[in-house]
């Protein structure tokens, strides 16, 4: 039905998507990505800088030292009422002690009150992701998804080898919110199930609480959906089919009904976007608006081994639960040149941009379909368009939040979801959705 088509759109959206990697190389597990670009992002492209942090994907890397090491889970309840915290992926080098959020896109400021991933016209919408990593925990976010045909707001957790847990909002349907988990990427269209929200456009607590035997979702409080660890096991595979690898936060609002998105997706998606719909604000552009994301950890599973406590290492391509270990290893790049073999040295000109390497040095397929012409090399002007200042978040935040005001009329603030009404999702819980899809294709 739907399921096989949808993954196979976001597939297909991806490679495309990341078409603006030109003729990059891509990793695979039985391919891994070569030498002078040997990191794997999330995206299945091959690259070196921010393809080395965030999402980058051990197993089908160069080798197992490529990407960098995951950093430890941090608890903290994260108010989303400032850009502070929020760094542009084309300035953030892996230095996590100063920054808790990463993101693409255009987050902006609502008031004091809360941040607003946007969607404008043509673009591919907005994505926060967390700088730490969660090996389990309780994860809520406090959030309003937007609304509108092909609009998808997405808080998912994904780790870098594509174990992922979601809540999806399609915007055709602000009655709804479908969850679903991953292993691996393995794409299996069985597990999503759909969860009852009274307004996903109003505000509401999404809480997905992970623990090595067990795994709820729960709205509001009230728990919504259990799936047990041991009713995972996959006798093909030898291993439970169950997220168990460190994984980050992500929310997101992506166009999945994007015209040059597969039809699949597009349907899934609730039909094409309508740039011009009703639900948009004035400032020309969907939103779905985040207020906090809070963050419990748990203990590491018992039999983990200790080698320290700042990260957490795969040590093997295998890529269990059993093959990760807590270490002391912190690396930061030097510059987005470099990578978790070669970090390099801080670079003394203030933009990367001037790199002479070839390698694509930012992610930049999911987001900004501008961004798609990209000449490789320069991805890293792919996010926000902020290179040179100091902050890309902030100095983001401000031009758009004035944009953003100016459209508003909302009522009560805590009414603002309504207001804001719907938006298209990013790529964030698709991002998850799309290596699924990626690994899906490449299986076949
Ligand atoms: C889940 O909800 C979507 C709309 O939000 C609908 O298209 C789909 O058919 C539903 N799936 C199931 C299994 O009910
Ligand atoms: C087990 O995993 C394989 C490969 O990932 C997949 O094709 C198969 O459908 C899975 N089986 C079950 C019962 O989930
Ligand atoms: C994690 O590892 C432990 C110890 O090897 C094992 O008992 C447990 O089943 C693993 N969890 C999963 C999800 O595979």
């Amino acid at each position: 039905m739907v399921r096989p088509s949808f993954t196979t759109a976001l597939a297909v959206a991806a490679l495309a998507g990341s078409a603006l990697a030109q003729s990059n190389a891509k990793g695979t597990r039985d391919k891994p990505c070569p030498a002078d670009s040997p990191c794997c992002g999330l995206y299945g492209d091959c690259g070196i800088g921010a393809f080395c942090l965030g999402g980058c994907d051990i197993t089908m890397s160069h080798s197992i030292k490529s990407c960098v090491p995951n950093p430890i889970c941090k608890s903290g309840d994260y108010k989303m009422n400032s850009l502070d915290d929020v760094q542009d992926i084309s300035k953030y080098l892996g230095d996590n002690s100063k920054i808790n959020w990463q993101s693409q896109g255009k987050p902006l400021k609502y008031k004091d009150e809360n941040l607003l991933l946007t969607m404008y016209e043509d673009s591919d919408g907005s994505l926060l992701a967390s700088t730490f990593y969660v090996w389990y925990g309780k994860i809520c976010a406090r959030m309003t998804s937007s609304q509108g045909k092909g609009v998808v707001t997405a808080f998912i957790m994904m780790s870098d080898v594509k174990d992922e847990i979601d809540f999806e909002w399609i915007g055709a349907d602000i009655s709804t919110v479908q969850s679903n988990y991953y292993s691996q990427g393995a794409i299996d269209y069985t597990k999503t199930k759909n969860l009852t929200v009274d307004d996903s456009t109003k505000w509401h607590d999404y809480c997905i609480d992970w623990k090595p035997e067990e795994l709820k979702w729960s709205v509001d409080g009230k728990e919504v959906r259990t799936v047990k660890k041991s009713d995972t096991w996959n006798s093909t595979d030898n291993r439970f089919a169950y997220p168990q690898t460190p994984a980050r936060v992500m929310i997101s609002l992506w166009p999945a009904g994007k015209k040059t998105n597969a039809k699949g997706t597009i349907d899934w998606a609730g039909g094409e976007i309508d740039w011009h719909s009703k639900y948009m604000l004035s400032g020309g552009y969907y939103a779905a608006g985040i207020s906090s994301v809070s963050v419990q950890c748990y203990d590491p599973p018992a039999g983990a081994k200790k080698n320290g406590d700042k990260s957490y290492k795969y040590t093997d391509k295998a890529a269990t639960n059993n093959t990760i270990e807590l270490s002391n290893d912190i690396v930061v790049l030097g510059s987005l040149d470099g990578s978790g073999e070669n970090p390099g040295e801080a670079s003394k000109t203030q933009s990367s941009s001037q790199s002479t390497k070839t390698a694509l040095q930012v992610p930049g397929a999911i987001i900004g379909g501008a961004h798609q012409d990209a000449p490789t090399g320069s991805a890293n002007s792919g996010s926000g368009g902020n290179n040179g200042q100091s902050s890309g978040g902030n100095s983001n935040g401000g031009t758009a939040g004035g944009e953003f005001v100016q459209g508003l009329n909302s009522p009560a603030s805590n009414s603002f979801g309504v207001s804001v009404e719907p938006g298209l999702g990013k790529v964030g819980g698709s991002a998850l959705a799309i290596v699924v899809a990626i690994l899906g294709l490449i299986a076949l």
